[in-house]
Order: C-alpha cells, then structure tokens, then sequence
C-alpha cells in the first residue's frame, strides 16, 4: 500500500510545528485532515499554503472526534495540539492539565473507539527537568519543573501504559527548541504572544521591538548566557514522517529525543543573527528565570538510528536564515 492511500489526521495542524509536519506528510503522499481550534493556529496558511481539510474543533471534543473517526477512512494520528508556554503552566496549570493531558486523554480513548492504534506525540525535553548529564538520553530521569513538563509526561505515561494493556502503538518525540521556517518562506513561526528566542531576535532586527533581553548573563556557561539546543522545524517534520511510516510499518512503542546534539548560548544566537540579517540588535543583561537550566542539549543518535533520520540544517545560521526570511515575508509592513 502506498503512502497516497494512508490518512493522518493531524491536530493542531494549523500552527508551527504542525503545520510544517502536514507540509511534509503531503509530499510524501499521505493524506492529511488537521483538526485545530484556531485558539493559536492560522487559517490562512492552511487555505493558501497546506489546503488540507480543516476540521476547526477541540481535542477534547468526543462527540466531534467520534463523528470524524466514523467519516473518514483514518490511519493514524499526529497529535501537535497543546499549550506551550511554560510560565503560563505555571500561573495556570489547571488550563494546562485540561488541554493537554485531558484532551489528549479523550483523543486516545476516541482513537481506541474506533480502532485505531497509531499514534505520534509532541512531548518536550521540559519532561526532563534539570539535566544531570549532557546530551540528555532518552533514558535519562523525568523530573519535570512545570505543570507544562508534568502534562506532558502524564500523556507520555499513558501511552506507554496503553501500549502494555491494549496494543496501542505510539512514537514520542520528545522535541528540544524548534526554530527556522520552512526553506521557501511558505511557512513559519508566528505565535502571539511570542516567548522563544529566535523569533524575538528577528521581531528586534525587523525594528518591531527595541531590543532582546538576555536572561541571565552568569551562568556556569562558556559565555554566562543559557545553551540551548536549537532544531529546524523542518528536520523535526522530517523525523515525524518517518516516525509515521515506522508506526505503520508494525514498529513497536518507541521514545526519541529530536534535536542537533549541539547547543548555542543566547549570546551566540543573537551574535548570529546579527551576522545573518546585516542589523544591530540591541541586547540587554537581565535577572535570570526561575527554572531555566544552564544547558539543554540533547542526543538524537536513538532516532538517527532507528529512524534513519538525519537532521539537514543542523547549521545555526541556516537555521536563522530561514526563519529571517520568514519573518520579513510575515511581518514587515
Ligand atoms: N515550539 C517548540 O519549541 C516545542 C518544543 C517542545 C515541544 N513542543 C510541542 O509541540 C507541539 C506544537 O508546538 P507549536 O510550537 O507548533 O505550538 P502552536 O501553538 O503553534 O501549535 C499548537 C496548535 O494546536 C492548536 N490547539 C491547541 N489546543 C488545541 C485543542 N484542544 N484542540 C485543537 N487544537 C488545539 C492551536 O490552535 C495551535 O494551532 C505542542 O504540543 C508543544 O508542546 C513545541
């Protein structure tokens, strides 16, 4: 059977990650149905650049789930629908518990109503907590530091729980911190409010914010600034797809870390897009965030391995280019 005859039904299709992830699904032939509440996604990019069908509903909605399980002739699932900022988990954690462990948890159980046992999972080195040892393994100890962290372990467990007593097949990635665009500028990051680094660099170079704040400038880092391992959200569709076929192939459970293996400190990203985008980007020290780690790197050899998957713009500016051209497509005006 060829990929063309397979459906996945992707949610929160219409935002970042997602949405890259529904771009590389089509060109390797699947077919693609995005279910995405809108709350954070865009309609636009999917009518203009994915033209997928969007189901615009919750996660959480079973009667929705059941009615499009029994219409449509799916396969697998994607499952990218969450909420992703880590402070907000904390101020508010039961929204995070609710969207996604909740909702997840409905999907699953909708999933298994219908029969249906392949599924990919967005979790997060935010599983980890504080790291004892760098690269981070896939075996290394889950402490999570946040509700946002906590949320998605509880899924986490429940797949590997559901695996054991039902037979219900998962790939978890377990993603370090996404960045870049797709390479012809048809889609990018464009989340409002804007938390991650890279986009708040270029938002600074666009001139649509004075300047980035460094947070923490004494770290036991090679420069006092926080090492993050960045990922091109085009290398994390990739591994999805392949996660995809893996499921679909008869692969067992199975857990994967997705990231370059290499970090970057704030400084050296912001050195880097200044190099990139030809502009002065004004950066300021500031006070250090409660529960950001010195360094988050991680080992990806696990899905290299067993996936063959083989990150292709492991390069720093590749990475900030992209997303610089981007960014002026989306953004200047
Ligand atoms: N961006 C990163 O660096 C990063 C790192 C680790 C993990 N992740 C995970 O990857 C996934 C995607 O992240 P992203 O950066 O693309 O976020 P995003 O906000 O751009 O995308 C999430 C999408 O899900 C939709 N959504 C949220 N809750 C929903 C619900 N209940 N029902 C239907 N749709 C819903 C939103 O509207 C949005 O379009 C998330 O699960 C996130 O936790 C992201």
């Amino acid at each position: 059977m060829t990929n063309s005859q397979k459906t996945v039904l992707v949610s929160g299709g219409a935002g970042y990650i997602g949405s890259h992830a529904v771009l590389s699904l089509q060109q390797r032939g699947y077919e693609v149905i995005i279910l995405d509440n809108l709350v954070y996604g865009h309609r636009d990019l999917v009518e203009s650049v994915l033209k997928a069908k969007l189901i615009v509903g919750d996660t959480g909605d079973r009667p929705l789930l059941d009615k499009i399980f029994q219409g449509h002739d799916i396969d697998a699932v994607m499952h990218f629908a969450a909420y992703a900022y880590v402070g907000e988990s904390v101020a508010q954690p039961a929204k995070y518990y609710r969207n996604n462990f909740m909702n997840a948890f409905t999907l699953l159980e909708a999933m298994m109503a219908a029969g249906i046992t392949s599924f990919v999972f967005s979790s997060t080195c935010a599983t980890y907590g504080e790291p004892q040892t760098t690269p981070i393994p896939e075996d290394h100890p889950q402490n999570p530091i946040n509700p946002y962290g906590m949320s998605k372990l509880m899924v986490e467990q429940a797949l590997k729980d559901f695996d054991k007593a039902y037979n219900f097949r998962s790939v978890i990635f377990r993603y370090f911190n996404a960045a870049g665009a797709d390479p012809q500028g048809r889609l990018g990051e464009d989340h409002s409010p804007e938390t991650h680094l890279i986009p708040l660099v270029l938002m600074a170079a666009l001139g649509k914010r004075e300047s980035i704040s460094m947070f923490g400038t004494d770290y036991p880092t090679p420069d006092g600034t926080c090492v993050r391992d960045y990922i091109h959200v085009n290398d994390l569709a990739d591994a999805h797809v392949l996660g995809l076929d893996y499921l679909l192939k008869g692969g067992k459970t199975e857990i994967f870390n997705l990231g370059n293996g290499n970090g970057f400190s704030v400084k050296e990203v912001i050195e880097a897009a200044r190099e990139v985008t030809g502009k002065d980007i004004k950066a300021i020290a500031a006070d250090r965030r409660p529960g950001d780690p010195p360094a988050l790197v991680g080992s990806s050899e696990k899905a290299q391995k067993i996936l063959g998957w083989q990150p292709q713009y492991a390069d720093l500016k590749t990475i900030l280019a992209h997303a610089w051209q981007w960014h002026q497509k989306r953004h200047q005006t």
